[in-house]
């Protein structure tokens, strides 16, 4: 029989939409994870869903002026369709205020009572006397006491991640009025965690293959003592609490979300029964990825929550990533930090995001995110090394026909690569079995970037002009490793993947594994190219500051110049028309932009190397000048666009649409892209036009 295994992502709030660092935290690792599992033979199910209680989605609906309801549904509708876009699955994808859940919830509640664990006691909360209401959670704002954080609230402090009791904030005030609340009596339910700490210890003691944060970030809340704690609240937003003189008050959302995992697997399975009976089975392993803000309600309190139901199995792994920082910062939305996640979708192809957020994944560090990384990785690792490994490899393959493995004669490349496709596959395996998946997705990229060079050392085109055996082997190896690419790729890739194995005549997932069966290279397609570069910030222009060493009459034509340009370690001569606005004189010595990139043009029987940057008024030509203090041969940005090395030619320079335009005082060139000017930037200063040209002139 197949082992059973449940794959559970947090269950975001819906008070916004996702952005990339909950995709790197939590739900990428999740599905590279569920997808494995399933590869590999395991019989999965996997849940996760959109937490719609409590202050986080109430004060959103407050400070939007509509109900909850409304936001809850318009939030959860988007993160659906981010989900699909991004091809992160679910087996189910539960809504918590659906009448599934809130019934699993009471009868889970009702039964922690049979068993002793909720008690009622009264406690004190704060309490705005101006709004004459009991400020919950969210509602309440002060100073963190673990790390000082100024915006802790009453729940939790997001910077340092504690979770915390309103009373212990320093400072607090109402979030509502600004005032300081009084703190009044009120009753509420109680759980008794505090009678679980030592086999709470014991459980986490045990957990030798957890990552060290979640570990010591566990053992240290456990170490603080394990405190009872209030699961219900003053709100009138959140699942019924299904005892007498409650009517006024709401179950906490987190221990109601946490019952979502339950109501996922029982939405599943039809009933909740019998995923209460499975949950109890000693085998059942399952997983849970979480951000690193969720460590302590998924390694501690859900244990003991379901210590308290009785029986049921406890988690078997608690994978929690760190942050992903935008460009030095944390992903914020209030601060406008980062970029959510239609903003991408809407950019880039979903398989080049899997790709950049699997390249640095923030498994035990945080680490960062730049547009300007990520678009270059995408286009050197992603479409040049693999794609183009791919394609050439394909290609080849196509032309030639099926190949099977007793006609071909292997090289000690191929037997090189045959090795090398094992060693990867076993280590993606063994990495992924241990729920490292930055590891797996390198051993992946390694095993890419090893096709490339296999192709470039083997040179298949060449093997096949002579001995027939040894081209077949060529062929044969270099379709492998794709398919060994594929095959593994299923996991990271899954869009990427299923194409190259359709082209392969596999149109259903293949099962992963380290040796893998391919008794004939064939393709049933015709492969094509796999992705297209982002060209959006790649520029076909590049600009050197250049300062003008020696000026000379060109000897065949009476308006010209040769211009000697010193461009740091490289020197070059131009032929250039401006003998009627400059003197030799006054050009000597200036720094001028050079286009580098063009093809060199004989020009009257003299070569020029490039073409510098001016304008052309009624007065005359005006040179685009660098400052004194540009350094030669300093490269010219231009917005944040990259340069590309292509050479270009006269007519293509022509079609970018230069002009100048007053910025300030300066009239200044800058290149229009649809309509929008973006500015030459180089670290020294700004480029401006030499004289008193007239505004809006093209530069040539
Ligand atoms: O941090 C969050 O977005 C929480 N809504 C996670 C809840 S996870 C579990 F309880 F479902
Ligand atoms: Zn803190």
């Amino acid at each position: 029989m197949k082992e059973k295994v449940f794959v559970f992502a947090a269950l975001p709030y819906v008070n916004s939409s996702l952005h990339l660092g909950h995709i790197a935290g939590a739900y990428l690792p999740y599905d590279v994870f569920r997808r494995f599992l399933k590869l590999r033979g395991y019989e999965v199910i996997a849940s996760s869903g959109s937490d719609e209680h409590g202050t986080p989605i109430t004060l959103k609906a407050i400070r939007e002026g509509i109900p909850p309801e409304e936001i809850v549904q318009k939030f959860h509708k988007i993160n659906v369709e981010i989900f699909k876009r991004m091809s992160i699955e679910f087996d189910a994808y539960i809504e918590t205020s659906s009448e599934l859940h809130k019934e699993i919830t009471t009868s889970f509640l009702r039964k922690l009572k049979e068993n002793g664990y909720i008690y009622e006691a009264e406690m004190t909360q704060p309490f705005c006397v101006k709004e004459n209401i009991f400020l919950a959670d969210r509602y309440v704002k002060g100073k963190c006491p673990h790390c000082g954080y100024e915006s802790a609230t009453g729940d939790q402090c997001e910077n340092c991640g504690q979770t915390l009791e309103p009373n212990e904030l320093i400072n607090p005030l109402c979030i509502f009025d600004q005032t300081t609340p009084e703190f009044r009596q009120t009753r509420h339910l109680f759980f008794k965690l505090s009678t679980l700490q030592d086999e709470l210890l014991r459980y986490i003691e045990s957990r030798d293959s957890w990552r060290q944060n979640v570990l010591s970030f566990s053992k240290n809340f456990i170490s603080r003592g394990l405190k009872d704690r209030p699961i219900t609240r003053d709100l009138n937003w959140g699942v019924d609490v299904p005892f007498e003189g409650y009517d006024d008050k709401k179950i906490y959302v987190w221990f109601e979300a946490l019952i979502g995992y339950l109501t996922g697997v029982s939405s599943v399975l039809g009933n909740q029964e019998d995923a209460l009976a499975l949950w109890k089975t000693p085998e059942i392993k399952y997983y849970h990825f979480v951000g690193k803000d969720n460590i302590v309600f998924h390694s501690i309190i859900w244990p003991a929550m379901l210590i308290a139901h009785g029986e049921m199995t406890l988690p078997y792994y608690v994978a929690a990533n760190e942050f992903l920082n935008f460009q030095g910062e944390k992903f914020s939305k209030s601060k406008g930090t980062g970029y959510s996640m239609l903003q991408l979708l809407e950019k880039y192809n979903s398989e080049f995001i899997r790709f950049g957020v699997l390249y640095n994944l923030p498994e035990e560090h945080d680490s960062d995110f730049s547009i300007e990384e990520f678009e270059n990785r995408v286009n050197n690792e992603l479409i040049d090394k693999f794609g183009n490994f791919v394609n050439r490899a394909l290609v080849l393959s196509f032309k030639k026909g099926p190949v099977t493995v007793d006609q071909i004669a292997q090289s000690e490349l191929d037997l090189e690569a045959e090795s090398n496709i094992r060693e990867k596959l076993s280590s993606i395996i063994k990495e992924m079995e241990g729920v490292h998946i930055r590891n797996a997705f390198k051993a992946w990229l390694e095993l890419a970037y090893f096709g490339n060079s296999y192709i470039t050392n083997r040179k298949p085109w060449e093997a096949c002009k002579k001995d027939d055996a040894n081209c077949n082997a060529a062929i044969y190896t270099g379709t492998k490793i794709v398919y060994a690419l594929a095959v593994s790729g299923q996991i990271f890739l899954p869009e990427t993947s299923k194409r190259i194995l359709s082209w392969l005549g596999y149109d259903q997932p293949v099962e992963l594994k380290d040796d893998l069966n391919f008794p004939v290279s064939r393709l049933t397609a015709k492969p094509e190219r796999l992705f297209e570069k982002i060209v959006n910030n790649e520029l076909n222009l590049n600009l050197k500051v250049a300062q003008i060493d020696g000026v000379s009459d060109h000897p065949n034509a009476e308006k010209l110049y040769l211009l000697d340009l010193n461009l740091g370690d490289g020197k070059r001569r131009i032929v250039s028309g401006i003998k009627n606005s400059y003197t030799k004189e006054e050009l000597l010595g200036k720094k001028i932009i050079v286009v580098t990139n063009l093809k060199p043009a004989v020009i009257r029987g003299e070569t020029s190397s490039g073409m510098l940057l001016a304008a052309e008024d009624s007065k005359g030509i005006h040179l685009v000048l660098a400052p004194e203090s540009a350094i030669n041969g300093e490269e010219v940005k231009v917005g944040n666009f990259h340069s590309n090395f292509t050479e270009i030619s006269i007519e293509e320079f022509r079609k970018l649409d230069i002009k100048t335009v007053k910025r300030d005082k300066d009239i200044v060139p800058a290149l229009f892209i649809e309509n929008k000017p973006l500015f030459f930037e180089i670290n020294a200063g700004r480029l401006v036009l030499d004289g008193t040209p007239e505004e809006g002139l093209r530069v040539k």
